[in-house]
């Protein structure tokens, strides 16, 4: 049940269809590249792209722009403290800025950090301290077509397989993503929150949860784990994250704001070193690189992603789409996440190999067909690995209705019916940080004739 009403609202067309061409070829077949007045129904990210509610616009004009002592970070303190049970708050610009602030804290050269799946920013930032990323995904976790209701967790035994090969001494730092963004946005039990607890004590490592979709998760939970049939949303994000040293957050996912990000930790000496650091990247500690207006919305944004109707609605909706397009007879990653439908692009174009990334085509092809825009999360964004071919179609939180979601639908359908004549991509111009080729790298369409096949049978 919609738990809010429309007070404002943004116009939004779509292009002719002979302008989505042109826009696709100037924007080098990249979606990042697109205008975003070009697009018509943007899914590229539920990354502070929701609508903000009433009273966190209100927030906005309390905002206080003290450069220290800000009002407004004491409503942060008091709200991380309610909802996320943590006594120390160090705010940064959104969550790549707290991950700076927090991973360059407890990472140095050599270091190995473990985590169910590795975000990118968390990757690059991991990197960036000299320390290496290992990946912890349970058995299965890739694999588009099973129902488990876990897919999200951390696997205790590969990371104790990292461990036993580099030492104890070289793992300092356990992270727990929720939900897992790299893994479709799949939730993590409380159950194996509690072994990662018991794990990192175990190796004597820090345990850190990136809690950028925790409400999610935490609805999820309630919905799957029998310990929690009863809990409310609150109850289980506050017992969750309870078990971590430390939360990394961007504010732009269950922080509902259109920009921010913090730590929280009740380790008084860790919060002194994030404090430190966060004046050297972020501003002073009371403001965190963001104004005080936006420090204000999301307090109020935090409080509401916990309230049952707002975050029943949220997942439920996300939930709707994934059905919507299965009965369509697109293939779906199953069970459909928290904050995004993804498409199993490798499904719908067999005959199109890795190499000329089947998901970059239906990014291109969703654009073309319907103005929508969704991202490739294939082997064009992770070069040589073996993930599957997948597309994310992210739902910005209280922004579109079913109607929209009845045009995307629609869109993908045609797609699918046309896939005969969709063909692979090449890259012409690649930027020169390879890891993050999918946000600038431009492409074009493999003509008929020079693309080389896979054999993949008839259908
Ligand atoms: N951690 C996770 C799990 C994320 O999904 C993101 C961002 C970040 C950290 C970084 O936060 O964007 O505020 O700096 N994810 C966005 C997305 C960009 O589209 O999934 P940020």
């Amino acid at each position: 049940m919609v738990a809010y009403k429309s007070k404002v609202v943004e116009r939004i067309t779509l292009p002719s269809k002979e302008r989505r061409t042109q826009a696709l070829e100037e924007a080098g077949y990249n979606a990042f590249n697109l205008p975003a007045d070009d697009v018509f129904i943007d899914l590229l990210t539920d990354s502070g792209t929701g609508a903000m509610s009433d009273d966190q616009w209100a927030a906005l004009l309390q905002g206080d722009e003290a450069y220290a002592g800000s009002s407004s970070f004491d409503r942060l303190e008091s709200a991380v403290a309610d909802v996320m049970g943590f006594e120390r708050v160090v705010p940064a610009h959104q969550g790549r800025g707290a991950e700076n602030v927090l991973y360059g804290s407890l990472l140095s050269e050599g270091d190995v950090a473990l985590n169910n799946t590795h975000f990118d920013t968390t990757r690059a930032h991991v990197s960036n301290q000299g320390a290496d990323p290992v990946d912890c995904p349970v058995p299965g976790a890739h694999d588009p077509a099973t129902d488990e209701p876990f897919k999200g967790d951390f696997s205790i035994e590969q990371a104790r397989a990292v461990v036993d090969e580099v030492g104890a001494d070289q793992v300092p730092l356990v992270i727990l993503t929720i939900t897992n963004n790299s893994t479709a946005g799949q939730p993590v039990s409380v159950e194996n929150t509690r072994r990662v607890r018991a794990f990192a004590d175990e190796i004597d490592a820090t345990f850190v949860i990136d809690a950028c979709r925790f409400a999610e998760n935490a609805y999820f939970v309630t919905q799957r784990e029998d310990e929690f049939t009863d809990a409310t949303v609150a109850e289980v994000a506050r017992e969750q994250l309870g078990l971590a040293d430390a939360l990394v957050m961007s504010g732009k996912k269950d922080g509902l704001a259109n920009v921010g990000g913090f730590v929280a930790t009740d380790d008084e000496a860790l919060f002194e070193q994030c404090k430190q650091r966060a004046i050297l990247y972020e501003g002073f500690p009371t403001y965190g690189g963001m104004a005080g207006r936006d420090v204000a919305a999301m307090a109020v944004g935090l409080r509401e992603a916990v309230e049952e109707s707002y975050i029943e609605d949220r997942v439920e909706q996300v939930r709707e789409l994934g059905a919507m397009l299965e009965e369509a007879g697109l293939p779906v990653y199953t069970p459909t996440g928290g904050h995004a439908v993804y498409l199993d692009a490798g499904a719908i174009f067999p005959e199109i190999p890795a190499e000329q990334f089947p998901g970059q085509a239906l990014v291109c092809e969703l654009y073309r067909e319907g103005g929508v825009r969704g991202v490739e999360l294939g082997s064009f964004a992770f070069p040589e690995t073996d993930r599957p071919e997948l597309v994310r179609l992210a739902v910005p939180r209280r922004t579109y209705h079913r109607e929209h979601f009845e045009h995307v639908v629609e869109t993908a359908e045609a797609v699918l019916e046309n896939r005969h004549e969709v063909s692979g991509l090449e890259i012409v111009s690649n930027p020169a940080v390879p890891e993050l080729r999918h946000f600038s790298a431009s492409l074009e369409p493999i003509s008929a004739e020079a693309a080389t096949t896979v054999d993949a049978g008839s259908d």
